[in-house]
């Protein structure tokens, strides 16, 4: 429900009458059929329908690996654990992302060192990256921000010069290329995503995509208790075998159920994204005139996902905040998201490392000012443009009027 606090700033009915969520996955007929086809197999954890996803994984990146896992947290963390990554290890990385990237290495017992980011595409920025490589930098891990690639060039060159590995945090990025290879194409390590809110979902869900041979064998090991044969291999119609424990591994496989959806979402990859693409360029087109709003860069060596459509508020022209403007939007029933706030400012890591305001300048301005507006398929050129309309309509107030909160006395302006 809409928080009333600021309707009462200007009064009149909101943007939307009915909430648009922030996100709402595409199912049809396709995704229904592969699972009802999962269920009636009799055979619902990790099989043959995991083992098709990976195929067909294999074949779109065309890369010789592609292990299925329950999440892309657990796809980087095998990445990590099978690359040999673990205390007393430093990985640059980005502070703008998910929980997940910084949360990985500490779970290995590595450091995370935040690099700073590009002020256009807020990916990592190679001359900062540069600046944070020392004696115990084992990796960097970049992530391919909202679906845009990261500058993939100038990266491996530095990982090249210094002897690093390089793990990429894929997980906004299916479908994404960089001057004209897929992100994950040619990877020693990129972790994919299918949670609920991404451009394709198997409701949870992961794949860990590589080169090697022997990270691909350790995953598949690790995924699944570290055993020796999977529940398919065990369960079989061959004779009775039994399994031993090579590695104390996790419980990060990806069920038939799950990699069903999965199927039947890859196979509209291409689609939904040329619908996400259009849904883009509406955005571009009515938000060109708003000069409190910085657009999402897109550089015209790559392919972006179109994951999400990210815009930064300059707050420095308005008498709100990223947090009111947030709010207000939120009063006109849309629904918005925020990717992300900078990781090294969350309790956790100014406690356990001591990291501060001022580590990386760019990376929180935009922590500051980001806010997403929903981007899927299936919304129409309606949606768009009540979403356009609710964040004009906002920044307007924002421009003029201080902000006030219903402690204040506006709640019973909205209440009348
Ligand atoms: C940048 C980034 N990395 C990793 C993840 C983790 O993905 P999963 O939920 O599949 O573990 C997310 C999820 O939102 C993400 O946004």
């Amino acid at each position: 429900m809409a928080d009333p606090t600021v309707l009462a700033l200007w009064g009149g009915p909101p943007a939307r009458a009915e909430f648009l969520p922030f996100h709402r996955p595409s199912f049809g007929p396709e995704e229904e059929a592969e699972v009802v086809d999962t269920l009636r197999s009799g055979w619902v954890t990790m099989g043959p329908k995991t083992h098709r996803l990976e195929a067909a994984f294999r074949e779109m990146l065309e890369v010789p690996y592609a292990v299925a896992v329950s999440s892309c947290t657990a796809a980087i963390h095998l990445a990590l654990i099978g690359l040999g990554i673990g205390p007393g290890d430093e990985v640059v990385t980005t502070p703008l992302s998910f929980a997940t990237t910084a949360n990985v290495l500490v779970h290995v017992g590595a450091t995370p060192v935040f690099a700073d980011v590009e002020s256009d595409t807020l990916n990592l920025d190679p001359v900062s990256v540069a600046a944070r490589i020392g004696p115990r930098t084992k990796a960097i891990m970049p992530v391919h921000l909202h679906g845009h690639p990261c500058d993939m060039d100038a990266l491996r060159d530095l990982a090249n010069r210094h002897g690093l590995l390089m793990i990429e945090d894929a997980a906004h990025a299916i479908g994404a290329a960089y001057r004209g290879r897929k992100i994950g194409a040619d990877s020693t390590a990129a972790a994919f995503s299918f949670y609920a809110t991404k451009n394709i979902t198997a409701g949870e869900g992961g794949m860990l995509a590589t080169q090697r041979k022997d990270l691909a064998e350790r995953a598949e090991i690790l995924r699944l208790h570290g055993l020796s044969r999977g529940a398919w291999k065990r369960y079989g119609s061959q004779d009775f075998q039994h399994w031993d424990i090579l590695l104390p591994g996790y419980k990060y496989n990806l069920s038939d159920v799950h990699a069903a959806i999965g199927l039947a979402q890859l196979s509209k990859l291409e689609k939904f994204m040329v619908e996400r693409q259009c849904l883009w360029q509406q955005y571009d087109a009515l938000l060109a005139g708003l000069p409190e709003v910085i657009r999402p860069a897109v550089r015209p060596d790559v392919r972006s996902s179109c994951h999400l459509y990210s815009l930064r508020v300059k707050v420095e022209r308005l008498r709100w905040t990223r947090d009111q403007i947030l709010a207000a939007i939120q009063a006109e029933n849309i629904g918005l998201g925020v990717h992300f706030r900078a990781l090294h400012l969350h309790p956790y890591y100014r406690e356990r490392f001591g990291f501060q305001r001022g580590l990386c300048p760019a990376a929180e301005a935009a922590s500051d000012r980001l806010f997403s507006l929903p981007l899927y398929p299936g919304l129409g050129e309606a949606d768009v443009r009540d979403v356009v309309g609710a964040v004009t309509k906002v920044l307007d107030v924002a421009r003029q009027h201080a902000f006030r909160s219903s402690a204040e006395g506006c709640s019973a302006a909205v209440t009348s």
